[in-house]
């Protein structure tokens, strides 16, 4: 499978200055990865332990801060949480947080992250694989970043299904998800929002989308904030 992710630089890199994971530039070329399969946690594994993570926002998005601080904190699940930036603010925040990824080097990343702060000891990590893990609480947000987006789309009936599963009635799915023609070549691999909503609308209804500032370069102009709540 072709993969943008993978030893091509994207657009906010030099060709010979892939993002690190702490944010700075590296001298380095663009590594060229043995694993092609984004269904598999080694994929995940050699692009964090390589540092190749040019989805990395190293902070919370602004419409993250901004959506959770107009909610009573409630359990969250963040499947996919990479490096758990989200997890640990709104831990801060005093929210209980679930957050799960099934890349080792994901979790270890995060693990460094959440080492580093105080107010984060309610955050509950689990190298874990989404569609299996059963959370506890069962959450009532379901945040999406760049989890989607890194399934292959033969995957996006699987991702509503679980979704469906976790979500009870009145549960929020809420967070960025990138939108555009869905190419071959990925990830990431952007959804054509037509297909977003009639994949979900059989288990959720869209209560709210909006424009989102901030954005990587690798998702400047696709990403939207999007609100859908479990139905009945
Ligand atoms: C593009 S990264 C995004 C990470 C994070 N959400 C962020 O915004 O920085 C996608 C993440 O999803 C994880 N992932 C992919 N498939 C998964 C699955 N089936 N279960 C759990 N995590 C998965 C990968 O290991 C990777 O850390």
């Amino acid at each position: 499978m072709a993969d943008k992710w993978a030893d091509k630089p994207v657009a906010h890199q030099a060709a010979d200055t892939p993002l690190t994971s702490g944010g700075a530039a590296s001298t380095a070329a663009p590594p060229a990865f043995a694993t092609r399969d984004p269904n598999t946690p080694e994929f995940w594994d050699e692009r964090f332990e390589r540092r190749f993570t040019p989805w990395d926002q190293q902070g919370v998005p602004p419409a993250f801060t901004e959506f959770a601080s107009g909610l009573t904190p409630c359990p969250v699940l963040i499947p996919g949480c990479g490096s758990a930036y989200e997890a640990a603010w709104l831990a801060q925040q005093g929210w209980p947080v679930t957050a799960i990824d099934f890349s080792a080097a994901a979790v270890q990343a995060a693990r460094a992250h959440l080492a580093g702060l105080v107010g984060v000891e309610t955050v509950h990590l689990h190298q874990a694989d989404f569609f299996t893990f059963e959370p506890t609480p069962p959450p009532r947000w379901i945040y999406e970043r760049a989890f989607l987006c890194a399934l292959p789309p033969s995957r996006r009936g699987d991702y509503v299904r679980r979704m469906a599963e976790l979500a009870a009635p009145g549960c929020l799915l809420a967070g960025l998800f990138f939108l555009g023609q869905s190419g071959k070549k990925g990830p990431p691999f952007a959804i054509v929002e037509a297909e977003l909503h009639d994949l979900l609308s059989p288990y959720f209804e869209c209560i709210d989308e909006r424009a989102v500032s901030g954005s990587l370069a690798v998702f400047a102009g696709a990403e939207r904030w999007l609100t859908w709540r479990r139905l009945s």
